[in-house]
């Protein structure tokens, strides 16, 4: 999908952005600088909206990164709502918090290192809306996790759904993406099946699924 994400529409899409500010186009700088992949503009923009409509109070977000897809939702967060962010690799989470600091959002976000599939455990919260962002293998595994600290009628989007397009015929460009092409399949197939699910597949960006727990 990557020809379709260079594809005239694609870049038509980008063009009716609003424009973004310093910090954002720098942490795509650097991201891009230092081969950290981030959500696509266009999937920020979406999250704004999403945020806007459904007015969460409490976000989960999974896979912070540089915090590029944190510091989208948190300028679309109420004042008395809160994001709570866990991200594997530590030198990347303070880097999110940098970022967070210079935005002034840092208050707004409760930041967690460590490996989500452990974490989730230890929330003893629920959340209106949860953000999957983390290893492409293991979607299935995190929908199962989170759906427990979802609330019905909360909303879940997964990014990278269509990942390249190689879900479509099951090809990959390389044998070690095998399991995960695979395995996104699956999960796309199971959110087909599941009955506690209302979901939509966007093919906006790499491909989002917007996931609605049944009220
Ligand atoms: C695509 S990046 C996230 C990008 C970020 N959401 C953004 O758009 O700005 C995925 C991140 O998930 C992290 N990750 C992968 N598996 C994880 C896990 N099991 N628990 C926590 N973080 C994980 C990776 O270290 C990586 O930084």
């Amino acid at each position: 999908m990557k020809d379709l994400l260079d594809s005239n529409l694609q870049l038509f899409i980008k063009s009716l952005l609003p424009e973004r500010d310093n910090l954002l186009l720098t942490m795509e700088d650097y991201a891009r600088d230092y081969h950290i992949s981030i959500i696509e503009p266009e999937i920020g923009q979406l999250l704004k909206f999403l945020v806007c409509v459904t007015n969460p109070k409490n976000i989960l977000e999974i896979g912070t990164a540089i915090g590029y897809s944190t510091l989208w939702m948190a300028r679309a967060l109420a004042e008395d709502a809160r994001i709570t962010t866990i991200e594997l690799v530590p030198q990347r989470l303070q880097v999110a918090e940098s970022n967070f600091e210079k935005a002034g959002v840092i208050d707004k976000i409760i930041r967690i290192n460590g490996d989500a599939r452990e974490i989730i455990y230890e929330l003893d919260e629920v959340y209106d809306f949860i953000f999957l962002d983390a290893a492409k293998g293991q979607y299935s595994e995190f929908l199962d996790l989170t759906s427990k600290l979802l609330k019905p009628g909360g909303l879940l989007v997964a990014d990278n759904v269509l990942l390249n397009g190689w879900v479509i015929d099951l090809k990959y460009p390389e044998r070690r993406k095998k399991t995960m092409v695979y395995k996104m399949r699956g999960f796309l197939e199971e959110l087909k099946e599941n009955q506690g699910f209302v979901s939509s597949i966007i093919p906006l960006g790499d491909g989002v699924a917007l996931i609605w727990k049944k009220g």
